[in-house]
């Protein structure tokens, strides 16, 4: 039987894989049994005499954009069939991929979305552009949780005043204060300067993570789509996907669906909503999406995609189908390594 050592790198990916048997032997359709070993602590060397001697035959690498290069030029002297990466990307170029690609597909909803690489535009009245307008969502690059999130009607505040808002909020939060201001009291500053906007963020970690985060990382806006009336989690890996529903709540007024919370234990199988997880699956595959998780919305319209991402956004789902999933991908690994080594 053949033996493979699987290396993921990346800890908040590979902490995903505690779901998974490090060590197992797996039927690969193609290549018959073999058993696979899996962990997390990727090592590689020049061996003296010329070659690489690495404590693994397969790495997996989700790498964050701009994340430290250290390492990555001699990763890359590993064989194409050695390295599987999938880059985490920043929702602006998602929204960029989905749009380009999506229309191909019936009922699929486009969402409007603006973005400029320079930074001086953003707090500058116009920087956005003329062709900005009615509600919108100002999201921070690389949140989660709904956190990083402002729903605003740009004919009620200019997107750069309520960027300037913020910026300003995440400068008070760096002064000390002698007694540390309650979310509250964060969020009523904010109005006090942009009363009509909605602060989406995480219940459980507060308004200062979208605060901070929004004044840090890139921002972007999109176009708010409304009657959204379903929401889903799509876990997926390359011939297999399970679809997850979403609890919608409402934080300050703007309806989301936050992280990874109710119903999300068990696939549904409603024929209407599978059909459409279908199409949408297919759309990510021709994205380069093969794995990892994607966000659903249904309307009365058609369909669409918030975000996704090489994670396994898998939390509160039952274990048997998590597992599943990413076994898919290790197997999906196992086959593209013995491709190549024939
Ligand atoms: N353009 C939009 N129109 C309407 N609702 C939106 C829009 N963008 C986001 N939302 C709501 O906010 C939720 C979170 O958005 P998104 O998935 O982009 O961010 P996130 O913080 O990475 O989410 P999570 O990590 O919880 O999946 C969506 O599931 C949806 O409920
Ligand atoms: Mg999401």
């Amino acid at each position: 039987m053949k033996r493979i050592v699987i290396a993921i790198k990346n800890s908040e990916f590979s902490n995903q894989f505690a779901l998974n048997d490090f060590h197992g032997v797996i039927n690969n359709p193609k290549h018959g049994k073999v058993e696979y070993f899996i962990h997390r602590n990727p090592m590689m060397k020049i061996s003296p005499v010329g070659g690489l001697k690495s404590n693994f035959d397969v790495l997996i690498d989700n790498p964050y954009p701009g994340e430290s290069t250290e390492g990555a030029d001699f990763i890359s002297l590993l064989k194409p069939h050695q390295l599987f990466t999938n880059k985490r990307e920043a929702k602006s170029i998602m929204r960029h991929r989905l749009n380009s690609i999506g229309p191909y597909y019936k009922g699929f909803t486009p969402i409007p979305a603006w973005k400029t690489t320079d930074p001086l535009l953003l707090g500058q009245s116009g920087g956005w552009g003329n062709d900005i307008s009615g509600m919108v969502v100002l999201k921070d690059e690389h949140g989660a949780r709904g956190a990083g999130q402002v729903m605003f009607e740009v004919s009620n505040h200019s997107p750069a005043c309520v960027i300037r808002a913020i910026k300003d909020q995440a400068e008070k939060l760096h002064e000390l204060e002698e007694n540390p201001r309650t979310d509250q009291e964060i969020i009523d500053d904010i109005k006090k300067v942009i009363p009509k906007v909605n602060l989406g963020y995480d219940l459980n970690v507060g308004i200062r993570e979208t605060v901070t985060k929004l004044s840090t990382n890139g921002t972007y806006i999109e176009q708010f789509v409304p009657g959204v009336k379903e929401e889903f989690r799509i876990l997926l890996c390359p011939g297999n996907h399970y679809v997850f529903s979403r609890e919608i709540e409402n934080v300050d007024g703007y309806k989301q669906a936050c992280g990874s919370k109710g119903g999300m234990r068990k696939p549904v199988t409603d024929p209407r909503v599978l059909a459409v997880a279908a199409d949408a699956v297919e759309l990510l595959n021709k994205a380069g999406v093969i794995y990892g998780s994607a966000d659903l919305f249904v309307t009365d319209e058609g369909w669409g995609i918030f975000e996704y991402s090489s994670q396994f956004a898998a939390n509160g789902v039952a274990s048997e189908y998590s597992r599943e999933i990413q076994t898919g991908l290790i197997n999906h690994v196992i086959e593209k390594f013995l491709d190549g080594e024939k």
